[in-house]
């Protein structure tokens, strides 16, 4: 089973027209950046919230067993943080490669944080806003599993490993990097303290 989005993404939007790109992560490319970047802001966007309702075949699970890894889903008044990178063009061919499964680019109002900010640019450090790309799996995604109880998600991630390792790493590590922003994101730490319930593991092991 192969929800491949790599083609889709390719022909979404036109990169050479941007003068420079930033793409806006709030899942795994908080803490897992494995890929040349120019510049780093912590930042947010508004109108979405992160949620454990996709699917992950290729990382966290297997097509047979897949985990649960986080996307966007809409709501008004939200506002979600994370990082914003600034890459350059050929960035996206390992990016689409990466956020392959079932997820598209979209353009983005990204808001840097310019409080939460050690940037050393001064040039971009004036910049409060910008049009970015991000990777989201909407309802209409085949790898999208939508939503399930906080109690069966962890359950569900706590079962699950692929080949980027334990789905609940993942977690774990999301977990960390929003403490890192000071971002207090209820959904991920409730799915926390409840894998720490399941692992027997706690928040200084
Ligand atoms: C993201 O981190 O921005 C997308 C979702 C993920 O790769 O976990």
């Amino acid at each position: 089973m192969s929800f491949d989005t790599t083609n889709q993404n390719k022909s979404r939007q036109n990169l050479e027209s941007f003068d420079e790109i930033w793409v806006f992560g709030y899942g795994s490319l908080i803490y897992k950046v494995d890929f040349p970047i120019l510049e780093k802001r912590p930042a947010s966007i508004r109108g979405w919230q992160r949620r454990f309702w996709q699917g992950s075949h290729d990382h966290r699970g297997t097509p047979e067993a897949p985990g649960r890894v986080v996307t966007l889903v809409e709501k008004e008044d939200a506002v979600c943080a994370g990082i914003a990178y600034r890459v350059s063009h050929d960035v996206f061919e390992h990016l689409d490669h990466r956020e392959k499964n079932g997820y598209l680019r979209y353009e983005i109002d990204i808001d840097f944080d310019q409080n939460n900010d050690a940037s050393n640019d001064a040039s971009h450090k004036a910049l409060n806003s910008i049009t970015g790309l991000v990777y989201i799996g909407l309802e209409s995604s085949e790898a999208f599993l939508g939503p399930a109880s906080e109690p069966s998600i962890a359950a569900q991630i706590h079962q699950s490993i692929g080949p980027s390792g334990r789905n609940d790493e993942y977690v774990f590590r999301l977990a960390e990097g929003l403490r890192q922003l000071n971002e207090e994101d209820e959904h991920v730490f409730a799915i926390e303290k409840l894998l720490f319930e399941l692992t027997g593991r706690s928040s200084n092991s």
